[in-house]
């Protein structure tokens, strides 16, 4: 009879084993810059948002819903397609533009790992912006944890690894844990780029692609840790992301 609770990493969506996640709480991760992006869009007082893989699917899930209260948001290659109302960039999704609307995101990566997040029985995101608060969340649920990060274009991204890492070192130091190897790795890649946090998001490929397009100052939101202390949610039928909980006790950063 052990107390260790399976702790598991995924450097990428697609390396998580069907039905890997079933019962336990996953961990949605894409720090540049999706779930970093719904934590500015909750906190700005969207209702909530609806996580979308493809293009068309979703402009009619937009299109399907009350004009004025919907915003159909995120990226391809890294700026807003055609038609949409909002990029992905955090600092667009101010309280002026966000109180009361439902946002439609679909973003090349994030989105995606969310939804294969969603096999797990509870799903959180998490970004920098919001780390302690998801922290206090994970302490206090008891089901297996698995971090589900999303990477860029296919490829293991270093912001995704480094917030899976924090969040492996907070839990490793509160309770029994059992880590897969890929949690090692990120627990690893924390203890050296945890220190240099936003010159860790800038050099990464993410990072670059962002930098290229202009926005370096995305990459600083996101490097913002405990800006806010609310943790956004999966809920189902239908599948959206609201606020779950809020709140801090204490700071759990520890660089
Ligand atoms: C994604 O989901 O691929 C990202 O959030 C990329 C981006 O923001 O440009």
């Amino acid at each position: 009879m052990t107390d260790e609770r399976d702790l598991h990493v995924y450097l990428l969506p697609e390396l998580a084993p069907a039905g890997a996640l079933v019962g336990g709480v996953a961990v949605a991760i894409d720090v540049l810059r999706a779930t970093t992006t719904i934590v500015h869009a909750l906190a700005a007082g969207a209702g909530g948002v609806r996580p979308v893989a493809e293009l068309d699917e979703a402009r009619t899930l937009a299109d399907g819903m009350p004009a004025g209260r919907v915003l159909l948001g995120g990226e391809r290659c890294g700026v807003a397609p055609p038609g949409f109302d909002l990029g992905n960039s955090p600092r667009e999704y101010t309280p002026k533009k966000c109180r009361d609307t439902t946002i439609v995101l679909t973003t090349t990566n994030g989105t995606k790992a969310i939804l294969r997040a969603a096999e797990a029985e509870r799903v959180l995101i998490a970004a920098f912006a919001n780390y302690s608060a998801v922290c206090e969340q994970l302490r206090h649920d008891a089901r297996p944890i698995h971090i589900v990060c999303a990477g860029t274009d296919g490829d293991i991204s270093l912001e995704d690894t480094l917030l899976a890492g924090a969040l492996v070192d907070y839990l490793a130091e509160e309770m029994e844990v059992h880590v897969n190897d890929a949690a090692r790795l990120a627990w690893d890649c924390f203890e050296n780029h945890g220190r240099i946090l936003l010159g860790a998001l800038e050099v990464g490929k993410g990072g670059a692609n962002l930098r290229g397009l202009g926005y370096d100052d995305d990459i600083k939101a996101a490097a913002e840790v405990d800006k806010f202390n609310i943790v956004p949610e999966l809920r189902r039928d239908p599948l959206r992301v609201e606020i779950g909980a809020v709140g801090i006790v204490k700071s759990r950063w520890n660089r």
